[in-house]
């Protein structure tokens, strides 16, 4: 669940509502971290039970209001008084908004007296449903309940889904009208879409459409806001025959697109009248994310290449310009917030948001890169046991005057994405660690997080206090993916093998769609019969930067120092030079975290050296706020459980922690920025070669090599390394205040790519003026070349050569 504005602060109401039953749990499992059959069926109960609470208190208490308060057991809906309020308007549309988001939630759970009064409801209402003088944010009404309503209408299409009989019966007696509520509101929120610019407008009128708005609200609207739409609309354009949904969807993305930086990155501030960026601020979190996110899950549902273009262009940006992290296996990976045109940190912050990120890069075959970025997650549940809105992770030290300045937004109203990408995770690996966190949540969702009517989320995560509120996405996301998080054995038919051969994904909001391009069942009262989408297989990409410099390895070329191996290029076939990011993502990365083994018994978590570092490095912006238990030994960190830890670990405890690197380490630009993307690097796999042919328009990060340091590989740095480094060159300090022999420069990434121990750069061709250093420093940045080598500041670069 996304969102373009999330500055708000949320109000407190605290009172208690007596009559209320909690419902009952045993106070602890008597399963312990065990992962049975029997306790996987045990916790698939327990979240049940926690999904029975919130939905019989919502329709009790909230029904037919959009919300429950959870504290308070008040109904909750827009706010009348005030129109400017669109933190509560823009989702809460007077349309029973969380019925709306969990249609699909009650199949997945199989509450089926639930499901048939809740259709029973909706088809008596039908009518005039949408028929609301409501302002709405169109983005948020197409993921909550025009996805919901699609989700649903697919799913009861096909009965041969589930065996279940009273789920067969409802699939019979339905007739197709929630497709015809969906389009419905489709036709209500297009209007949004049909500017002279193609750029949507924010909201809509349910009722009176775009006039019926104030103009004030229209100023801004966001990235995740104008593109994201495509995925929902387009699949009602294929479901209903319409095509204007597709149509002005697919436009306001194309064009978004075409706007970005010459550095590939899109801003996420746009004012829709003036047709322009309002900020310059990228990342990955609010505001962007579900732009990424969709890119991936279209191309997987309308089988869109060019949607997955896209991301792979966006992905090599973020991993060119805002990705920190090392070389290492599965080391974690921090996706900072850049300027888009210069592509320098912007923020001190990443947001709560940004844990859908592992989500994606699961679904897209990046599955070290999602185990490292999750990894930070997990890491912020341990010490705060939710993830703050925004967390200060480069505030800088000295600037730190109380651990709370960590905290950049301090509340949590219970958001899934981190249980989402743990649930995508548990999927791709079978590491019981994912299991652990999710029993975490869960026995958090039972204690912490229990309210008389539902669950309450916090509010202040510096003081512990509570909010008296409970948005849809609790249900229809958050407990959804818990629940199939423990649902690994077919029991829902979402992992069943028959929905292994569908294309179908999680929309944003978590409500499953697929297209089926052969299904009979289409829109009751259109003609048009969905067709088969054009699918353009784009065959096999060619390396063009290498094939036009591929005359100048036509020789064997033996390095001038003699002390590296040779390389000789032209014995390799052209197929074996590949794009380093085209290999990333053809290659299919099963389970690489257990390396070949499926022990069940055993986390691989254990056999990572780097599990602590994070919080050593992070260590002044990590704390216990002051009512959770402050020590680590007390099963609150959760890959240090203790039941857990003697299980998985196979009683042969490995946990080995790796040294905390502390080299200086700086990023260089060279040449033109904005020229980077098209400056290509060429993968020789056989021989771990890294080529590049202009040592120009290039991003390197480096990290200064010295005696006595510890490397971003954790390698402890003798003087003898360091010595055999610069023995290749005989003389020739340049920079006065360094001498030769004391410390080398290592190219860590360039241009996105990391650079790993076994990878050597080689270089055709150089330039010697044009680099630059972001920020102040006192070095003089020359570039030289002296033996073969090249040298930053006279210092030897050591994994980067130089063919005459
Ligand atoms: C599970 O843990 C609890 C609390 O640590 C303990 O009281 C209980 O005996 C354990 N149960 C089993 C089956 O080990
Ligand atoms: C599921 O939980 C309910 C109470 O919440 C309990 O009555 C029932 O026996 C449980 N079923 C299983 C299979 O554990
Ligand atoms: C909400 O919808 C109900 C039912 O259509 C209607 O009676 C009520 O007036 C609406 N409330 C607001 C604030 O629009
Ligand atoms: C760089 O690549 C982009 C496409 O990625 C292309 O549109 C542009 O013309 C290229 N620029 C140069 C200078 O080659
Ligand atoms: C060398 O270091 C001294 C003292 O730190 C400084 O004043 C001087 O500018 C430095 N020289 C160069 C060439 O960087």
């Amino acid at each position: 669940m996304l969102r373009c504005i999330l500055w708000v602060l949320w109000f407190t109401t605290i009172s208690t509502c007596a009559e209320v039953q909690f419902p009952k749990f045993e106070a602890t499992s008597s399963f312990n971290s065990s992962f049975t059959p029997d306790h996987m069926r045990y916790l698939r109960n327990e979240t049940k039970s926690l999904f029975d609470h919130a939905w019989t208190s919502y329709m009790k208490y909230g029904f037919p209001m959009d919300e429950v308060r959870p504290i308070t057991c008040e109904p909750y809906g827009p706010d009348v008084k005030d129109y400017t309020n669109v933190i509560r308007n823009d989702v809460l549309g007077n349309i029973s908004s969380t019925l709306m988001d969990n249609l699909d939630t009650l199949v997945i759970l199989e509450k089926w007296d639930d499901l048939e009064m809740a259709l029973g409801y909706l088809y008596r209402e039908k009518d005039s449903y949408f028929d609301k003088d409501v302002v709405v944010q169109v983005f948020e009404m197409t993921i909550r309940s025009l996805g919901g309503l699609l989700s649903i209408h697919t799913i009861l299409s096909d009965s041969s889904l589930m065996k279940n009989l009273r789920f067969r019966q409802i699939c019979q007696n339905y007739d197709g009208f929630l497709l015809e509520m969906a389009y419905d509101l489709g036709k209500r929120l297009i209007p949004a879409f049909k500017t002279t610019n193609n750029i949507p407008v924010p909201r809509v009128n349910l009722k009176r459409g775009v006039k019926g708005v104030p103009s004030s609200l229209q100023l801004e609207t966001c990235t995740s806001g104008v593109t994201t739409p495509v995925l929902e609309m387009t699949l009602l354009s294929k479901l209903t025959g319409d095509l204007q949904f597709e149509k002005y969807t697919q436009l306001a993305f194309w064009k978004i697109w075409n706007s970005r930086s010459s550095l590939d990155l899109l801003p996420m501030t746009i004012s829709p009248a003036e047709s322009e960026w309002k900020d310059s601020i990228t990342g990955i979190g609010a505001s962007i994310d579900s732009f990424y996110e969709y890119c991936v899950k279209g191309s997987i549902l309308f089988d869109d290449t060019h949607m997955w273009e896209v991301f792979k262009t966006s992905y090599k940006a973020l991993m060119t310009h805002s990705v920190k992290g090392s070389p290492d296996e599965f080391t974690s990976l921090i996706f900072a917030n850049i300027g888009s045109e210069e592509g320098l940190d912007a923020t001190i912050w990443i947001d709560s948001l940004s844990g859908f990120w592992p989500g994606v890069q699961v679904l897209s075959g990046q599955l070290k890169d999602a185990i490292g970025t999750h990894m930070v997650f997990l890491k912020l549940w341990d010490y705060f046991q939710i993830i703050p809105e925004r967390w200060n992770f480069l505030l800088p030290k000295e600037a730190i005057k109380s651990e709370e300045d960590t905290i950049g937004l301090e509340w949590y109203p219970l958001r899934p994405e981190f249980v989402e990408s743990t649930y995508y995770l548990y999927q791709a690996t079978h590491d019981p660690m994912y299991l652990q966190i999710g029993e975490t949540v869960l026995n958090l969702f039972k204690t912490k997080f229990m309210a008389p009517c539902g669950f309450k989320g916090v509010q202040d995560v510096r003081t512990g206090s509570f909010q008296n509120r409970m948005e849809s996405f609790v249900l229809s996301e958050t407990l959804k993916y818990l629940y199939l998080l423990f649902d690994e054995q077919n029991e829902v038919f979402l992992h069943s093998k028959r929905m292994g051969d569908t294309n179908w994904v999680f929309s944003t909001e978590g409500h499953p769609l697929w297209f089926d391009y052969n299904t009979e069942k289409t829109f009751k009262g259109s003609n048009i019969t969905p067709k088969k989408h054009e699918f353009v297989a784009e065959g096999h990409r060619e390396n063009s930067m290498f094939k036009s410099f591929k005359g100048l390895f036509s020789t064997t070329r033996k390095l001038k120092d003699g002390t590296t191996k040779d390389i000789t290029i032209e014995y390799i076939d052209d197929h074996e030079f590949v794009d380093p990011f085209q290999y990333k993502f053809d290659k299919c990365e099963v389970n690489p975290f257990t390396s070949g083994s499926t022990d069940f018994m055993k986390s691989s978590y254990y056999e990572l050296d780097n599990l602590f570092n994070l919080d050593y490095e992070y260590s002044s912006h990590l704390y216990h706020p002051h009512y959770l238990p402050q020590t680590s030994l007390d099963n609150s960190y959760i890959e240090l459980a203790d039941d857990f830890y003697k299980r998985f670990t196979l009683f042969n405890p490995k946990l080995t922690c790796s040294l905390q690197s502390n080299t200086e380490k700086f990023d260089i630009f060279i040449g033109d920025k904005t020229s980077i993307r098209n400056n290509s690097l060429t993968l020789i796999p056989s021989s771990n070669t890294l080529w590049i042919h202009e040592f120009d328009n290039v991003r390197l990060s480096m990290e200064l090599i010295q005696k006595g340091k510890i490397d971003s590989r954790h390698n402890y740095i003798t003087q003898q390394q360091v010595e055999t480094t610069n023995s290749r060159l005989v003389e020739g300090v340049l920079d006065p205040n360094i001498t030769l022999y004391d410390a080398s420069v290592r190219i860590t990434r360039i241009n996105g790519v990391f650079v790993k121990p076994e990878h050597e750069l080689v270089v055709s061709r150089f330039t010697q003026d044009q680099l630059k250093r972001p920020g102040a420093n006192k070095r003089k940045d020359r570039l030289t070349i002296y033996n073969s080598q090249v040298l930053l500041d006279g210092v030897v670069i050591e994994n980067l050569r130089i063919t005459d």
